[in-house]
């Protein structure tokens, strides 16, 4: 029987075809960005085959639950044991009854297992039982990532492995994946590979733009259409949609996504240094009893804190001085307690990948590591933080640090804001002690950053703002002029890579 359903329209009108009976044996992948119209597909061919075909959806954010209501679909909470979710799976395909498995509200590791579980259980039915299903899955890349990730190993084999399942050896027993991601570099190899049906939406990164033309054998140029796609457009190719890359519009669905779009409100009107407001604890914020909620999983944060307020740790070893797991003492010095707090900054800077995470992550890692090395006083208040990981980034020597120059590039480092002072500092001291320019390898390290291009864009920046003036020497080389500080870098290779900052990664 061939079913030819109604996804939406071509070019010039004509309605845009999906041969159902081939793509039960063919399979299909849709990859958009977020809000390019993934789920809005998902759901117009659930709803346009929802006569033809039994369906079950994985679904991550309880969006498809409202199909129940208009085409009977049971709607499945995931949160109960795997062997339950086999069970019901398993009956599923005895009663061949269409299904939503709705997964919101549990964490990322429990719906990896139970999607597995449950994709398990449909696969494992008996073989009298194998009639065909489509099975959709939306944001796919969460259920078959291409790298581990914070979830655990085993969670990330059970799902990868259900998922590969489905996707490689469902087709015999009648299992028909559909899948869909935001971001298909994020997608298991083997995975996306199985699929003979596309549906490209929107794409921004290149590396899923490359990743797409692969898959659909198009040259890289050609998939560059992808970047420009509106909402509701895709390109259609596959043995069940077209032979060609066809673009067509999404038509619309009869059902709504539950999560509706989110409704504009004004916000309050802003407050300086929200930062600061967000991020420093109040003086009383560690000694609250801390509520337990669920059984944590990795040890977070409040819990170590909260252990530590419970009972003082017989050996703690102290950073800067004082006996092992000497109490925090009200009279502790402002010396001390600066070479303490001192102690445990560099303790964080010196880690090679700290710079990379953002102040205000080091800023949390900072205040349990300044809890736990027992310094006294209410906390070091956000910026404040912000300004020594500045200063300390641009590694000035004490020297420096005393001289009248360096004053001056303090004073005007504020007129930058907080995220882009280790850089303007780190500029400033090459100029004060006539060093090499950095380069911009240096430059977007200093930032937190892997690229080049942004390094670039901050001193075009800078220049703006008329802190400094860059120049080339007649090789090439960059030099970047401080007029306030009278001072000027000596001639840097803006190319150079420098060894001790990692190369960028090839994931990303
Ligand atoms: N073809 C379409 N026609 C009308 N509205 C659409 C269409 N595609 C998407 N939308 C709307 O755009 C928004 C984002 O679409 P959605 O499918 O949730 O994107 P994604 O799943 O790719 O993040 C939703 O509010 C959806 O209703
Ligand atoms: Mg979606």
């Amino acid at each position: 029987m061939q079913v030819g359903i109604d996804m939406g329209t071509l070019t010039g009108g004509a309605p845009a075809k999906l041969d159902i009976e081939e793509l039960l044996a063919t399979r299909l992948l849709v990859q958009g960005n977020s809000g390019s119209g993934k789920s809005h597909l998902l759901r117009r061919l659930l709803e346009q085959s929802a006569q033809w075909v039994q369906q079950v959806i994985i679904d991550p954010e309880g969006d498809f639950v409202t199909l129940s209501d208009k085409y009977g679909h049971v709607v499945v909470d995931g949160e109960r044991t795997e062997a339950e979710l086999a069970g019901i799976a398993d009956r599923i395909r005895r009663h061949r009854v269409s299904c939503v498995l709705t997964l919101e509200g549990l964490d990322v590791e429990q719906q990896m297992r139970a999607a597995a579980a449950f994709l398990n259980g449909l696969f494992d039915a008996d073989r009298e039982f194998w009639f065909p299903v489509l099975v959709v899955v939306d944001e796919a890349q969460m259920f078959a990532p291409a790298v581990g990730g914070d979830v655990s190993e085993d969670a990330r084999k059970m799902s990868l492995g259900a998922m590969t399942n489905l996707m490689c050896r469902g087709r015999k027993r009648g299992l028909a994946g559909v899948i869909a991601t935001q971001r298909l570099a994020k997608l298991a190899k083997n995975v996306a590979a199985e699929a003979s049906n596309f549906l490209m939406g929107r794409t921004f990164l290149d590396i899923d733009m490359a990743r797409a033309a692969d898959l659909l054998g198009m040259d890289r140029r050609q998939a560059e259409m992808f970047r420009d796609l509106q909402r509701g457009n895709f390109v259609a190719l596959g043995p069940a949609l077209s032979r060609r890359p066809l673009p067509i519009v999404i038509g619309n669905v009869e059902t709504s996504a539950r999560s509706s779009s989110p409704k504009l409100m004004p916000l309050p009107d802003a407050v300086a240094d929200v930062e600061d407001l967000i991020f420093t604890p109040d003086p009383e914020e560690f000694t609250r009893p801390i509520v337990r909620r669920a059984p944590p999983a990795p040890r977070p944060t409040t819990d170590i804190l909260a252990e530590l307020s419970r009972s003082s740790p017989a050996v703690m070893a102290p950073v800067g001085g004082g006996e092992p797991g000497s109490p925090s003492r009200a009279d502790m010095s402002s010396e001390e307690r600066e070479e303490r707090l001192a102690a445990v900054l560099a303790e964080i800077l010196g880690d090679p990948q700290a710079a990379y995470r953002t102040d205000s992550v080091l800023y949390q890692e900072f205040l349990v590591r300044a809890r736990m090395r027992r310094v006294s006083g209410p906390p070091m208040p956000m910026g404040e933080f912000r300004r020594r990981v500045a200063i300390s980034r641009s590694g000035v020597d004490e020297e420096t640090a005393a001289s009248a120059g360096w004053a001056t590039a303090l004073d005007l480092s504020v007129r930058v804001s907080d995220d882009l002072q280790g850089v303007f500092l780190l500029l400033a001291k090459a100029a004060l002690l006539s060093e090499e320019c950095p380069s911009d390898h240096r430059i977007a390290k200093a930032y937190g950053t892997h690229s080049s291009r942004r390094a670039r864009r901050l001193l075009g920046y800078f220049e703006e703002q008329g802190l400094v003036v860059m120049h080339t020497d007649f090789s090439g080389k960059r030099i970047v002029a401080f007029p306030d500080l009278e001072a000027e870098t000596q001639p840097g290779d803006p190319n150079v890579v420098d060894s001790d900052v990692p190369a960028q990664s090839a994931a990303e």
